[in-house]
């Protein structure tokens, strides 16, 4: 079995950040979400991983998967030119899949249910495909399942009147099967090959798709709010052990777990947590972080109001010279956000 993870979106809704970043290369609890999903197909016992991209990412991906190889993961780069929608990146895949039956993650995607049970009902006689699904408030932002006698009978693309609440997640298996069926639908009505009207033609074509329910949390880290949900989920699963890997210097400051700190960090006079994850080579002087994410190299020095559901980006500088300092000097990169507290923005009304 192999297993591809589909990771060429472009990340909209998370810009800033995603301009630098692909969205799968983002940390949740300082590790990158598409390593969440490289160990998941690795405990299924899989070893050759397709990774789908645009060939602009080849190198940041590079740089980022390199820790997989120690645990004797092969991981492939699969060309993306045009991104045309799940099914149409599965297609691209298909030289190499070849003729083994896949395991299709989507790289922004985190899920706590192990795909085990998933295998086990992809293995049943006569299944060309077996999905995820799982209860939604929203499901008219999902492609939407619909059971009769334990079997889908009907799936749909974001129904504006759903027939269920049970979406189907980013976790599919299929076998080579599915090649067919991808090269049979057209491009929905937002111009996508959409994954439900393969898995719908499959099923109109005689094919068994059947599928495991989970009731445990998946995220798709998509927005700033959901990165802050995923990152404030796993480092409650993480616990308490916030100095893991902490080798830097700390010197009079608070930690509140769970919070995750990583290598070389300068934390100083500061309260740091809870739900707070640093990456590595981070300075936190005279500052109060709590539920935030701050990326790598960052700097965060005495400043007078407290950090709170931020993302401070890689490289980034919070600097107050002079404690209660009433000018604010800086380079917002475009498409960031800077919400300053009620009380500065009392002072501002003077
Ligand atoms: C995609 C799929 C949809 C699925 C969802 C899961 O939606 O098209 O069927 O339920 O992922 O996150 P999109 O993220 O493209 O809106």
């Amino acid at each position: 079995m192999k297993g591809l993870i589909l990771a060429a979106g472009k990340g909209t809704r998370l810009r800033p950040l995603s301009y630098t970043k692909p969205k799968p290369l983002l940390p949740v609890a300082n590790q990158s979400v598409i390593n969440y999903g490289i160990e998941q197909l690795y405990n299924l016992g899989i070893r050759e991983v397709g990774v789908v991209i645009h060939p602009s990412q080849e190198d940041i991906f590079k740089r980022y998967l390199q820790i997989n190889y120690k645990k004797g993961i092969h991981v492939h780069y699969i060309f993306q030119h045009e991104q045309k929608g799940i099914s149409h990146a599965i297609g691209e895949a298909q030289s190499f899949i070849g003729s083994e039956p896949f395991v299709v993650l989507l790289g922004d995607n985190l899920i706590d249910e192990s795909l085990t049970l998933l295998k086990d009902q992809f293995n049943k006689n006569g299944v060309h495909g077996a999905v995820m699904l799982s209860e939604v408030n929203r499901p008219q932002d999902y492609g939407i399942a619909e059971i009769k006698n334990e079997r889908i009978i009907n799936v749909q693309e974001k129904p504006q009147a759903p027939k269920s609440n049970l979406a189907v997640i980013g976790v599919y298996m299929f076998d080579p099967a599915i090649f067919t069926a991808i090269q049979s639908i057209s491009p929905s009505a937002r111009g996508e090959y959409e994954i439900t009207d393969v898995i719908q033609w499959m099923i109109d074509n005689g094919c068994t798709v059947n599928y495991v329910k989970t009731d445990k949390p998946t995220f798709d880290v998509g927005t700033m709010e959901r990165w802050l949900d995923a990152n404030r989920w796993k480092l409650k699963q993480k616990g308490d052990q916030w100095d893991n890997d902490f080798n830097g210097k700390y010197q009079d400051s608070i930690i509140i777990p769970p919070v995750k700190i990583g290598t070389n960090c300068h934390i100083e006079n500061s309260i740091i947590g809870p739900y707070t994850s640093v990456e590595s080579d981070v300075t936190i002087k005279n500052s109060f972080v709590q539920n935030s994410i701050i990326l790598k190299n960052a700097r965060v020095i005495s400043v007078p109001y407290e950090i709170k559901d931020s993302i401070v980006g890689e490289n980034t500088e919070i600097i107050s010279k002079e404690m209660n300092a009433n000018t604010m000097q800086g380079i917002i990169g475009d498409q960031s956000s800077i919400i300053f507290s009620n009380s500065a923005a009392k002072r501002k009304k003077k």
